[in-house]
């Protein structure tokens, strides 16, 4: 009995110094060119499915995932973040990711085999050794969400609707489609916006407060998958330019989408007034006012769906932002969800 006792003893110090002595040896090959052998690829995918799965389980219910403000900024930041290692209905994978081990799927193909929670599981956290990247803003499940949905409707989208929906479109001289480079306007053109985006307007907003907003996500001081990636490449010395040509872009002349008059109403009196009970300040104290502090933004006109959205990270503590930010969590407390409905509706038709 003792010497199995020994014998044990010896093979638990010996078998990790041997696992030490493959390592060192350089045996082990990390060549992704020769592949994993067919069932070491099956275990891995075994293990990652399973992982996926018993993760998702906890996932929060999903919000309504048929609701259209989800899917511009998604499908945008897809063309940036995504695309270059998944290919698109616009264009195939490019031929270097298709070396990588492993190879990034076609998600046409492999999205409707996951649940809405497992793909949330996987476009929020990633996929360790694989290459597949966590969302950047970890705090932003609104933003995991609205690409889950765009995912959804990826298989059925053909290159047009893609190139539509992800504003890559330029209008070619016989008014074809036509793919361009993202940029700020693939997103941001007054002309593609309407009230139900959570992209927001920025045409004639206050120059110091785009300013301050542009570098708040550089120094992500303000969570957004969606903004850090696409100004995360640029140069320091260029975002007071973009804040410059978009505080001085004229704002699109609107129609008012039809809203009910009631709570444009109800949305007026607390912006003019606030209420007391709840602590709720007058929002035109601070925001909309002639002589107003220029950290403030303007959100007359603004997408209600924006506001809508904007409204609940600051209740939720999640917004962040400037150094001003902090006023806005404070005046955000009192509000009750049909407030928010009812001043998103007043500002944007204002
Ligand atoms: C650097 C390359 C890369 C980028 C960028 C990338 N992925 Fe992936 N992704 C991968 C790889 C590799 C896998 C395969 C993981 C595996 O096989 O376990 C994967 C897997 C996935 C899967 C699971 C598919 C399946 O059945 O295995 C989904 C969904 C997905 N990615 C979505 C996205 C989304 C959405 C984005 C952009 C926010 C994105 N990926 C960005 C490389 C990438
Ligand atoms: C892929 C789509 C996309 C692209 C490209 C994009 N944006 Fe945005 N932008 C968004 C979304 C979505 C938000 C809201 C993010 C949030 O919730 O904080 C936003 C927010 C902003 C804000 C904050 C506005 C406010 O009222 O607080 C500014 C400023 C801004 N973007 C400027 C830019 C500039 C400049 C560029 C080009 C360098 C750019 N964006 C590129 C989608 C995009
Ligand atoms: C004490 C001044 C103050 C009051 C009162 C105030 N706000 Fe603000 N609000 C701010 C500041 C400052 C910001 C910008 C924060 C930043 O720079 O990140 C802001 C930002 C916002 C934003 C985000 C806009 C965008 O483009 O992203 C919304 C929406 C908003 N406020 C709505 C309201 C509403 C609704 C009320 C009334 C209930 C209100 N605010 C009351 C100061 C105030």
């Amino acid at each position: 009995m003792s010497i199995r006792w020994k014998h044990l003893i010896v093979l638990a110090i010996l078998a990790p110094l041997l696992g030490l002595a493959f390592g060192w040896s350089g045996l082990m090959s990390v060549r992704a060119s020769t592949g994993h052998w067919a069932v070491t690829d099956w275990f891995l995918h075994w293990v990652m499915r399973n992982s996926v799965s018993a993760r998702a389980v906890t996932t929060e219910k999903a919000p309504p995932l048929d609701d259209l403000a989800l899917i511009p900024g998604a499908a945008g930041h897809f063309e940036t973040g995504c695309a270059i290692c998944h290919g698109s209905p616009a264009q195939g994978r490019p031929a270097s990711v298709m070396a990588m081990l492993p190879p990034p799927p076609d998600l046409k193909t492999v999205v409707p085999e996951w649940s809405d929670g497992e793909l949330f599981e996987i476009v929020k956290h990633g996929v360790r050794f694989t290459g597949m990247p966590a969302w950047p803003a970890q705090s932003r499940d609104d933003e995991v969400w609205s690409m889950v949905a765009f995912l959804k409707k990826l298989p059925e989208m053909n290159a047009e609707d893609y190139i539509k929906a992800s504003g890559l479109h330029g209008i070619g001289h016989s008014g074809e489609v036509s793919p361009l480079p993202i940029t700020c306007e693939s997103c941001h053109a007054e002309s593609k916006l309407n009230d139900g985006s959570h992209i927001p307007r920025l045409a004639g907003q206050s120059e110091l407060y785009l300013l301050n907003a542009l570098k708040s996500y550089t120094a992500k001081e303000r969570p957004s998958g969606i903004m850090q990636v696409a100004v995360g490449t640029l140069p320091v010395e260029s975002l007071p330019e973009l804040a410059a040509y978009y505080a001085g872009q004229a704002p699109a002349v609107r129609q008012k989408t039809a809203q009910d008059p009631a709570l444009i109403e109800k949305g007026r009196v607390l912006a003019e007034s606030g209420r007391v009970s709840d602590k709720v300040p007058a929002c035109l104290s601070c925001h909309d006012r002639a002589g107003a502090n220029p950290a403030y933004p303007k959100l007359s006109g603004q997408n209600a769906a924006y506001l809508r959205q904007q409204l609940a990270l600051f209740q939720a503590g999640t917004r962040g932002g400037s150094s001003y930010g902090h006023l806005m969590i404070d005046a955000a407390k009192g509000l009750a969800p049909e407030d928010i409905d009812a001043l998103s509706a007043y500002f944007s038709q204002r």
